[in-house]
């Protein structure tokens, strides 16, 4: 099953080609790096993923249907989730509640009637949604700090709650945007064994080279809005095209 194609898709910022008739597959469950210089189209094709650009032509495809008109909105609700590059939690929300606020949008939240009813249905579905949460705070090494305000913790801890919370609802198709930056040597690691123990597919643009080639199992390479190599990350290191583009 190829869980995200992108099929010939291009971008023009005025006379600029940042995405140039860009094409390539993510088959499901591979961590997919996308690499390049800076300018080379990265932002750009994170952007017309998960559906804050339109292309000018070609199409995205997620798990077989074409999503390229659809909302970010709808696109979630296929099962596509993203970090961003900026850190976007609630402060003033514990670790728990901040995973936990990230399963309510199935409804179920409710308010005084919900509670006054308090049917067993609703009961089993908080305490499922409960369980959900600390199997989610173990995987992301967020456990004891389950009862922190995320405004309290430092940012490389704050962006494993922001992946916490993108992962609880089981996404089918995980974008993360540079998820290394701010993080420490050791928060590294573990975001690296966090998503080697994904089953989801993953599609990550990350600059830092040494995470990326020991992280992902497949790079797309992209140089001034064309994709100029691909492959897996044995491959992509000794190729001389990439090299000229990064060292060039
Ligand atoms: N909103 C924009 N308006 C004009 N040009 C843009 C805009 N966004 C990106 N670009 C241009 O498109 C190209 C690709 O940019 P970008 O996708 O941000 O690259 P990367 O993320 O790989 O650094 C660059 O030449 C950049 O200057
Ligand atoms: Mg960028």
């Amino acid at each position: 099953m190829t869980a995200l194609a992108v099929e010939g898709v291009s971008v023009s910022f005025g006379g600029v080609m940042a995405l140039s008739e860009v094409s390539f597959t993510v088959p499901e469950g591979q961590v997919c790096g996308v690499i390049g210089p800076n300018g080379a189209g990265k932002t750009t094709l994170f952007d017309v993923v998960s559906g804050l650009r339109r292309p000018r032509s070609g199409r995205v495809l997620v798990a077989g249907a074409d999503v390229t008109g659809d909302s970010p909105v709808r696109r979630a609700r296929a099962g596509l989730r993203r970090t961003f590059q900026r850190t976007q939690v609630f402060g003033r929300l514990t670790v728990a509640d901040n995973v936990l606020s990230a399963l309510e949008w199935r409804g179920g939240g409710g308010g005084l009637l919900a509670d006054l009813t308090a049917l067993p249905a609703r009961r089993r579905l908080e305490a499922a949604r409960r369980e959900r949460v600390s199997e989610v705070l173990e995987l992301c090494g967020l456990l004891p700090l389950r009862d922190a305000y995320a405004a309290a913790l430092p940012v490389g801890q704050r962006r494993l709650v922001e992946l916490a919370r993108a992962l609880a609802d089981r996404p089918s198709l995980l974008l993360l945007d540079e998820p290394t930056s701010g993080l420490d040597a050791d928060q590294t690691v573990r975001l690296r064994e966090v998503i080697a123990a994904l089953e989801t597919t993953v599609l990550l643009v990350e600059h830092d080279m040494g995470f990326v080639m020991d992280t992902c199992d497949h790079l797309v390479v992209l140089d001034l809005g064309k994709v100029i190599a691909e492959g897996p990350p044995s491959e992509i290191r000794t190729d001389p095209v990439v090299r000229a583009a990064y060292l060039g």
